[in-house]
């Protein structure tokens, strides 16, 4: 039905079958709240988009295939609560022509779901001054969407639903989500081969570990960075105690060696890439780096500005063709 309701084609078809089998997650709750507009505030929302988010709710309620999928895609978040080793949950951008209500879909979601995970998070004590500064990287991002396309929504839904599964908070400059090496998509995709030889604890399949973010947010200085990494190893040994976890690991454009051919020893880039040790093997990385740098594609990028160092190292790089990298690196904790 949602699929007919909503023009899903076949390219939605293996998400709708996966949240269609999503299970009930006890009693319902409403889907919105009265006070939804103090939330958008808190949640680091511009006014203007906040406004555009609220309106798109009338076209949400008038349409049963929109409730469907919020109301199944609130039970597949509420399923997997807290698991970094839990399969990949998929939330695609809907069809352009769905306009606002299609845009606003994840917005919807997140404040749909919200209290959800906070009563999650309150069940392990978890302060909520420490869980509403990662829960504002919706304004972040839906503030980086206005830049790139001049209008209210937000790119790469998926990625809220890390917070929302309560996987993921922020100290500082730097983001932090739970994982489990070898198991979920939030494991690194290059790390080291366990039948290659003896892997030491925090390095074995299984083992859990934490995935460094860097946010778009100011300069990283390395004082800024080392201060975060110190307030994240408190958080979670306190609040997600493990014994097996002992790194931080970072799988980024930003850890391409590559860089140092561009950017002075001095730069915080390079500086930050000095506190990882790299894991052998890359995965393509020109898509990142149009993406971060340029908020474009990589098809997009005649006559993006040339303003800074980076921006010239990038296109420059692409121009000679060459590439560049996604590589993933630790650092023990
Ligand atoms: C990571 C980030 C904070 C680094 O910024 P920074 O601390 O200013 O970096 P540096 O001091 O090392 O910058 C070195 C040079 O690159 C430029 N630069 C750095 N990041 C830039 C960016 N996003 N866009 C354009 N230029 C950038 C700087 O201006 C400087 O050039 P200049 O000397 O000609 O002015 C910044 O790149 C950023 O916000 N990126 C987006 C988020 C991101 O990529 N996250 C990782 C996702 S996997």
């Amino acid at each position: 039905m949602a699929a007919n309701e909503l023009g899903l084609g076949a390219a939605y078809a293996g998400w709708l079958a996966s949240i269609d089998q999503a299970p009930e997650a006890g009693p319902e709750l409403p889907l919105s709240g009265s006070d939804d507009a103090a939330t958008l505030e808190r949640l680091g929302v511009a006014d203007q988009d906040a406004a555009a988010v609220l309106a798109s709710r009338r076209q949400l309620d008038q349409a049963p295939a929109f409730r469907w999928l919020l109301r199944q895609c609130r039970r597949l978040v509420i399923a997997h609560m807290g698991d970094p080793g839990a399969p990949e949950l998929l939330l695609p951008q809907l069809p352009a022509a769905l306009g606002l209500a299609g845009r606003c879909f994840p917005v919807q979601l997140f404040l749909g779901t919200l209290q959800v995970t906070q009563r999650w998070q309150d069940g392990r004590g978890i302060p909520a001054d420490a869980c509403w500064p990662v829960f504002a990287d919706l304004g972040r991002h839906m503030a980086i969407y206005r830049r790139a396309h001049g209008e209210t929504g937000v790119d790469d839904p998926w990625w809220l639903l890390i917070h929302l599964r309560g996987l993921i908070y922020e100290f500082g400059r730097l983001q932090y989500n739970l994982l489990r090496i070898g198991a979920g998509w939030l494991a690194p995709q290059c790390w080291y081969d366990a039948e290659a030889g003896c892997l030491e604890t925090g390095f074995r399949p299984g083992d859990d570990g934490l995935g460094v973010h860097i946010p778009e947010d100011g300069p990283l200085t390395p004082q800024a960075s080392a201060a975060s990494v110190a307030a994240a190893r408190t958080f979670f040994d306190r609040y997600f105690p493990s014994p097996t976890r002992r790194l931080a690991i970072c799988q980024s454009w930003l850890l391409d060696d590559q860089l140092a051919e561009y950017l002075p020893a001095d730069t915080n880039i390079i500086r930050f890439q000095r506190q990882f040790t790299l894991v052998p093997g890359w995965r393509p990385g020109d898509q990142a780096v149009a993406q971060f740098v340029f908020r474009r594609t990589v098809d997009e990028l005649a006559g993006v500005p040339q303003r800074t160092t980076l921006q010239r190292a990038i296109v420059s790089h692409l121009r000679a063709g060459r590439h560049w990298r996604v590589r993933s690196g630790w650092l023990r904790l």
